[in-house]
Formats: structure tokens, C-alpha cells, sequence
């Protein structure tokens, strides 16, 4: 067994862990709204349809923040659709998943939704079949108290105080030709700084999202990034990235350790960014926004015109092994790597789709393996990333060669002085990590979280909701502030050291 040595001292700060990083995504899509989150009738939903089940579950996982109503489904929505008496909203064909939309289900509720789930909302503009008039007037809806059209629209729709909604992305995934509508990067970057401009018009303080590239094989990436930004740099704040992993899309070692990948996909838009802002001479920066993110088994997708037209498809409803979960942590971990310019983070997406949290129609709800190593990170990581220094074993895998077995970051909160290591070993050998922490005096073992299982390939199910968790396992004291941890094979790590001290 080869030894990892990690190594952290205060000097080594990134930024603040910004609470969005821990956000989720739910889009009309499949199942995640109707028989997800909302379904009138089952024995746990309130009175507005609201699934108690999932909301409890919701909130354990620690989400900060939903994005809302899409993904590709924004890009032919018309949100007056879903609001107004419920019995006079349309039935409409949703272009983007080939879907029967009942429209049942909408911003109103959504927002209700987002105050018992205690999360904030991310709202997309429809930027693919409509444009700038529609978003500001959407804008309009939401915030603004009274006294003009749509404001009133909102009141008369009995919602009387403003949602008053934060955060706005400028469509979805304008790039991908999947897209209903989609654009050229000068056509894109022209348009979002269009709606932009009015949608601030509406509400000077929102903040606003513009679309990256899908992902990083698209054929334009990083030339659409500079374009959209040359276009909209001073209307927005952040550019967003949107990444999925496939099991089977490379071999298996490149799977467990996705999280280079990652690595290099934000450091290539920063610097994409910064590139543009060094060329346009500005003075603010843009940060980013990791709007979808996860493990897709992607490769077994089949594309909506390959499918016929469908009420409630079961679509991507993936079920997650201990590998993915340990892949799952380890992505949060690059995230947190990157904490002084990515901000926000929305895991795709939040119930059935590609989901921490699967519910079956008239049943339970359940958490997936991934869900574990989300809720104690969303839940442990406070105050200031530090870099960890390291050196261990090695993994050989095809697509980036050599990579360390053994990735962590640490998060130190100056309030009560904890700090917890976030760790994983994505190696199949077992690895003793010897953590040096001399330069934080007074630390005291605390909790240390694993999800480790024998067989990496086990997953939840109905039948079977809690085979794969999080253990607390025994942390060993410090000794002269060192100590040593086993890390096992394909496994995921939280290990919490509480204060004596002050800082
Ligand atoms: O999350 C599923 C889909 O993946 C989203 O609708 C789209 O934005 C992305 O391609």
C-alpha cells in the first residue's frame, strides 16, 4: 500500500464557499415535476399537490438554490401557460421531449414549492421561440409590486407580494443544434444582451446568466464563450457550463476520475473569460455558473424522435452505484477547488431525472447513492476552500494518463474554526492518508463520514432505499496534529476536525 500525504495551512485559501455552488436543477421534464415534486392525490401531498416526502428529502439534501423551468424545455415554454386558474391553462405538446405538458403545474406553484423546500429560485427566459419582450414582461411578473400589467396579472392570479427572483439565465444550451430555436454565437451573444438590457430595465438588481457551450466536445466551444461575451459582456455576470459523465463513454479508471476533466473544462472558460475581458478592457470579472452537472449514463439515451409522443415518460430515471456516488463527491470536490470563480452549482436535476432523489407514482421516495456524499458536503462545507497540498499513488486510465488515486479539498470555517477534509480515493487499491494539519493548533477529531461498500456497483432501489449510505466511522485522535486515515478502494470521504480554539 502506497501512502497519500496531505498537507494544509490557512495560507493556502482559494475564496468563500458560496452557498449556490450546492444548487439543483427541476425541469418539466419526464417525471421530476409531475409524480416528482408534485402529485395531488398521493398520501403525502399537502393540499397544493406539494409531495411532503420528497420536500423532507429536499431539505436534508441541503439544496440551496433550483433552477427553473429548463433545460431544453424552456426553449419553447410559454410561462403565461402556467399561471392562472389551473382549469384554463392549455395542454400543449412540449417540443423539446416530445411530452403532453398539462401546464398543471407552474411558476406560482413553483414558487410555493421553493419556500417549503427552502430554496432560492433560478428562473430561465425562454431565448429560443421568444425573445426579448416575453422575458422582460416575465421579469415584470415576478418582481415587481404593482401598478403595471403583468404585475397586476400576478395579484389578480392571487399572489400578492412579488417573488422578487434574484437570479436569470439567458436560455439554455443555445449552442446545441437539439435546441428548439438555437443560435450562432453572434446571433446568441446579440440577443441575450438584448433581453439583458430590458429585463434590467425591469429590475436593476437581478442578476444574469449567459449559455455556455452545452459541453466541452462541442465543436465551438471556446470560440462561443469569447463571441457571447464580446457580444453581452457588460450585461452579465456569469457564463454558464453544463457537464455530464458517462460510465461507458470512456474506460472505466477515466469514469472514476471525471473530476480532472472538470478540473480542466472551468479552468479553460476562466481563462476564456479573462481573455475576453483583457480584450474589451474591463474591469469586472465574469464568474461562472456550473448550471447542470452530473453522472448521465447518457450513452443509453434515446432522442426524442426516436421516440413517439408520451404523457409522463420515464425518462433518464438512472439508477446510481456507489462508483457514481464517489465520482459525485469528487466533482463537488473540483467545484469547491474553484470557489473564487464558480459560484453557482445546480447537480441536474433534483427528482427521477438523473436524480439524488427517485420517487415511484402512488409511492416512496427514496435517495440514490449520490444523494449522500451531496448532503454532507452541502451541509459541512462552510467559510474558506483551502487548497490541499498532496502526494500519493497514482492511477493509470486512457484519457488523462497518470492521475493521482487520492483527490481532497478542505473548507475551514474562521466562525467556530472546524475544518473539514473532503476526500476521495477513485482507485481499486487501498490507500492510508496521512493528513498533516500542524499549522491549525488546538484541532480536535470530529466526525468521519464514508460511503465505502465492497462492491462499488450496488445501487438504491424501492425495495432496497438505504443499502448504500454514508457510515460514520471511527476518526483517529490527533497526534501532534497528524493523523492517519484508511481510504478504501472507490470510495468517498468527509472528515470533520472541531476546534479547541478561537481562530
Ligand atoms: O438535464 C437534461 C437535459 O440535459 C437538459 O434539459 C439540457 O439542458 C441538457 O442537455
Amino acid at each position: 500500500m502506497i501512502t497519500a500525504r496531505l498537507t494544509l495551512d490557512p495560507a493556502f485559501a482559494v475564496g468563500e464557499v458560496d452557498p449556490r455552488l450546492f444548487g439543483s436543477f427541476v425541469e418539466h421534464m419526464g417525471r421530476c415535476v409531475y409524480t416528482g415534486i408534485f402529485e395531488p392525490g398521493h398520501p403525502a401531498a399537502d393540499a397544493d399537490g406539494l409531495r411532503t416526502d420528497v420536500l423532507e428529502l429536499v431539505r436534508e439534501l441541503g439544496v440551496s438554490l433550483v433552477r427553473y423551468p429548463g433545460g431544453n424545455f424552456v426553449s419553447n415554454y410559454r410561462w403565461e401557460d402556467g399561471v392562472g386558474p389551473v382549469g384554463d391553462r392549455p395542454r400543449r405538446l412540449d417540443l423539446a421531449w416530445r411530452s403532453l405538458e398539462s401546464n398543471a403545474f407552474g411558476l406560482n406553484e413553483f414558487m410555493r414549492w421553493a419556500g417549503q423546500a427552502q430554496v432560492a429560485p433560478m428562473m430561465a427566459v425562454n431565448l429560443g421561440t421568444r425573445g426579448v419582450p416575453e422575458a422582460a414582461e416575465l421579469v415584470e411578473y415576478c418582481n415587481l409590486s404593482d401598478g403595471t400589467a403583468a404585475a397586476d396579472l400576478r395579484r389578480k392570479h392571487g399572489v400578492a407580494q412579488p417573488h422578487d427572483i434574484r437570479l436569470w439565465c439567458l436560455g439554455n444550451e443555445m449552442d446545441g443544434p437539439w435546441q428548439i430555436g438555437n443560435l450562432t454565437a453572434r446571433e446568441y451573444g446579440r440577443l441575450a444582451a438584448r433581453a439583458g438590457h430590458a429585463m434590467r430595465r425591469v429590475d436593476p438588481s437581478i442578476e444574469l446568466v449567459a449559455c455556455g457551450s452545452s459541453n466541452a466536445d462541442m465543436p465551438t466551444f471556446a470560440a462561443w464563450e469569447a463571441t457571447v461575451l464580446e457580444e453581452a459582456y457588460d450585461q452579465v455576470d456569469y457564463l454558464s457550463l453544463h457537464t455530464y459523465y458517462d460510465p461507458a463513454k470512456h474506460d472505466e479508471s477515466s469514469f472514476r476520475a471525471s473530476a480532472v476533466d472538470l478540473d480542466g473544462f472551468v479552468d479553460d472558460i476562466i481563462a476564456t473569460a479573462d481573455h475576453v475581458r483583457a480584450k474589451l478592457r474591463r474591469g469586472k470579472r465574469i464568474n461562472l455558473a456550473l448550471d447542470e452537472w452530473n453522472v448521465w449514463y447518457q450513452s443509453q439515451f434515446t432522442e426524442p424522435e426516436d421516440r413517439g409522443i408520451e404523457d409522463l415518460p420515464a425518462l433518464i430515471e438512472d439508477d446510481y452505484t456507489v462508483t457514481d456516488a464517489m465520482v459525485v463527491g469528487n466533482l463537488l470536490i473540483s467545484m469547491l477547488r474553484h470557489a473564487d470563480r464558480l459560484k453557482i452549482g445546480c447537480q441536474a436535476q433534483l427528482v427521477n431525472i438523473i436524480a439524488p432523489i427517485r420517487t415511484r407514482a402512488g409511492g416512496p421516495a427514496w435517495r440514490q447513492t449520490i444523494f449522500h456524499p451531496f448532503a454532507h458536503t452541502a451541509r459541512l462545507a462552510r467559510g474558506t476552500v483551502l487548497r490541499a497540498a498532496l502526494t500519493g499513488p497514482t492511477m493509470a486510465t486512457g484519457r488523462f494518463g497518470d492521475v493521482p488515486a487520492v483527490d481532497a479539498v478542505a473548507t475551514r470555517d474562521e466562525a467556530s474554526g472546524e475544518l473539514t477534509i473532503f476526500a476521495v480515493n477513485r482507485g481499486t487499491e487501498a490507500v492510508p492518508l496521512e493528513l498533516d494539519l500542524r499549522a491549525f493548533p488546538g484541532l480536535r477529531a470530529g466526525e468521519h463520514i464514508a460511503l465505502a461498500e465492497t462492491d462499488p456497483s450496488i445501487v438504491n432501489t424501492a425495495a432496497a432505499p438505504d443499502r448504500v449510505r454514508a457510515r460514520t466511522e471511527e476518526m483517529p485522535a490527533l497526534d501532534g496534529g497528524r493523523a492517519t486515515v484508511l481510504l478504501p478502494p472507490v470510495s468517498w470521504h468527509a472528515l470533520r476536525f472541531t476546534s479547541e480554539e478561537k481562530p
